[in-house]
């Protein structure tokens, strides 16, 4: 990605999580995580219009037979520079759908061919915020080996360190190791894009480290973020089925077992963006008045390590 370019495509990238987060907001707390998810979708598919690139959608609302809009190979962009997207419309459906916090828009944009094309199966995930020496953490050790490590890398008792987990019956184990260990655990039902951010500010969301099993493709999101504001993420694939490893070998993944690092799932120059949908702990959700909206966003960049948080008022037209 040159860089001039890069720099307005970071300013551009806004837009299309705003838009999603816009469209999302018209069906916060309807019950529907159908019709939520479409509406976050067209939002974007519009506003990816209206860019500069010639993009190609690789992490995004499933194969072209089971998605109408932004499917894994599509094309978006008004045709300029060749990049990898990687995008989840409506990240925390359910969490939009009952009305409930931190369901955020999100997509990440890089050069081509440097997002790992993951299949949307589960991950393995282990992570933490900027730092630290490298190797810290290893996704192969109890989950209470990491919090002591971690403790003593922040030289700090592990009784002063967070994990975040998402609650699920399969993290019961992982819950019982963290907090043998003294640490503390907060979960959430939903949201480990967010998840794994919350690491990279441990001062403000007492998050040192996120651990535990979600999506491939919102692990692919949650790298290109971390690539940008610093951090270490350790994963692998993990597939339940004949099925799932069919579709992963289908799509040149021939190492089921391999263990990626960050730059393994981002490995070029990357521009993230999130919009808040509803109201979360990392960003604020969108606010209808009379006249205008106001969406709340982060945009950051890994070549310069820029996070910028961007207040936007949307004017209603004939409003
Ligand atoms: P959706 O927005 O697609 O519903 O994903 C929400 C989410 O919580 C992700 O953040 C997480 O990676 C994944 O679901 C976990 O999957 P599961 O709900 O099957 O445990």
């Amino acid at each position: 990605m040159s860089r001039p370019l890069d720099r307005i495509l970071a300013l551009e990238a806004v837009r299309v999580t705003e838009a999603a987060a816009i469209r999302a907001h018209a069906l916060v707390g309807r019950g529907d995580e159908h019709a939520a998810d479409m509406a976050a979708v067209e939002g974007m598919r519009w506003a990816f219009n209206h860019l500069p690139i010639d993009g190609t959608v690789v992490i995004g609302e499933g194969e072209r037979d089971e998605a109408p809009m932004l499917f894994i190979g599509e094309k978006v962009g008004a045709g300029g520079l060749k990049v990898d997207i990687a995008l989840d419309p409506l990240e925390g459906t359910t969490l939009c759908a009952k009305g409930l916090p931190n369901s955020i828009a999100v997509m990440a944009m890089a050069e081509a061919g440097t997002l790992l094309n993951a299949p949307d199966v589960y991950m393995d995930k282990v992570a933490i915020g900027p730092g630290y020496p490298e190797g810290v953490i290893d996704l192969d050790a109890e989950p209470a080996e990491n919090i002591i490590a971690l403790a003593k890398a922040k030289d700090v008792k592990p009784e002063r360190i967070g994990a975040l987990v998402l609650d699920r019956p399969r993290h019961e184990k992982v819950i019982a190791s963290i907090r043998k260990a003294g640490a503390s655990v907060q979960l959430i039902t939903d949201g480990d894009v967010a998840g794994v951010i919350a690491t990279t500010e441990p001062d403000t969301t007492s998050i040192d480290i996120y651990i535990g099993q979600g999506g491939a493709p919102e692990g692919v999101l949650a790298a290109a973020a971390l690539r940008c504001v610093g951090g270490q993420l350790q994963t692998r694939l993990v597939f339940r089925n004949d099925r799932e490893r069919a579709r992963a070998e289908r799509w040149g993944i021939t190492d089921l077992n391999r263990r990626y690092h960050l730059t393994d799932l981002a490995s070029g120059d990357v521009v993230f963006s999130a919009t808040g949908v509803t109201n979360g702990s990392m960003l604020e959700g969108v606010h209808v008045h009379r006249t205008y909206i106001t969406t709340h966003s982060v945009v950051m960049r890994s070549a310069t390590k820029t996070v910028r948080w961007v207040k936007m008022r949307h004017p209603i037209e004939n409003g």
